[in-house]
């Protein structure tokens, strides 16, 4: 029986290649979104992935919907925590509204997603989990205070997960995404996106596909003694 694969945010951008991406590798996927009705049926009658809705940055919203993801598909073995959102402003502007949005949902939605899903693993002695990073936790950036934050945050917690999973074959690592030609990006004012591209020596954004790829190479059954590790997909625009 195929394993499980639950990605968060798995509907649009980088969580949509991430699905189609685990489904060509033979996974049962279930992906989750947040509000998008029509982005997420069309995602399903395109790929035949069933899409689940419920906000990560709820605790016992994430736990009632993977307890039905478990229900209709079976125990989830492999989880990418994806979804996420950006506020910018610089940080004389930000509000503690746009800080505790991006908070709720980049960082403390990691832990959401995860928390149900561990014990389960635990017990069954397998688990592979990525977290969707940034090229922006590793380096900050200008008007992302919060976000930074989060992503940075993800870092800590799959460092620190490694290290409790990798006894019962529980792999947790990270992949910080540089800019991705996704719906996120294209919302940066177009000049400053330019300027932005002027600085990755790839000369161009990147493809999802591209992230995909590497998820795929993560959550493989042989990728058991990769544990705690940060791979950076950026074109070379930045190196830890
Ligand atoms: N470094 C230094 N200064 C910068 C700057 C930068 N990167 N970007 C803008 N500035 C300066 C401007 O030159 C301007 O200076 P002046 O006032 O002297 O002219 C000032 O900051 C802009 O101030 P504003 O009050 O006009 O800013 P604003 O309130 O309109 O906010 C912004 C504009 C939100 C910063 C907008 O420029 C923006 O969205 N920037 C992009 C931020 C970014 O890269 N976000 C990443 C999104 S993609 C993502 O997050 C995915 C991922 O993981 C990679």
């Amino acid at each position: 029986m195929s394993r499980v694969a639950l990605v968060t945010g798995g509907s649009r951008g980088i969580g949509a290649a991430i699905s189609k991406k685990l489904k060509a590798d033979g996974y049962t996927v279930a992906a989750t979104y947040a509000g998008n009705d029509e982005a997420a049926a069309a995602f399903t009658d395109e790929t035949g992935i069933k899409t689940y809705k419920w906000n990560v940055a709820d605790y016992d919203s994430s736990k009632d919907g993977i307890a039905q993801v478990e229900a209709d598909l079976g125990p989830i073995e492999v989880v990418v925590a994806n979804a996420g959102i950006t506020r910018d402003a610089p940080f004389h502007k930000m509000t503690p509204e746009q800080w505790h949005q991006v908070i709720d949902t980049n960082l403390t939605g990691v832990f959401n997603t995860i928390h149900p899903i561990w014990p389960g693993m635990r017990e069954r002695k397998f688990g592979r989990i990525v977290v969707i990073s940034s090229i922006n936790g590793q380096k900050g950036q200008f008007a992302q205070v919060n976000y930074a934050a989060t992503k940075a945050g993800d870092l800590g917690i799959v460092k620190s997960l490694a290290q409790e999973g990798a006894r019962a074959n529980i792999t947790a690592n990270a992949i910080c995404p540089g800019y991705i030609g996704t719906d996120m990006v294209m919302a940066v004012p177009e000049k400053v996106r330019e300027s932005i591209i002027a600085q990755i020596p790839a000369g161009r954004l990147g493809e999802p596909e591209e992230i995909a790829r590497a998820v795929s190479f993560l959550v493989a059954d042989d990728a058991g003694f990769i544990n705690g590790s940060t791979i950076s997909a950026n074109g070379a625009q930045f190196f830890v």
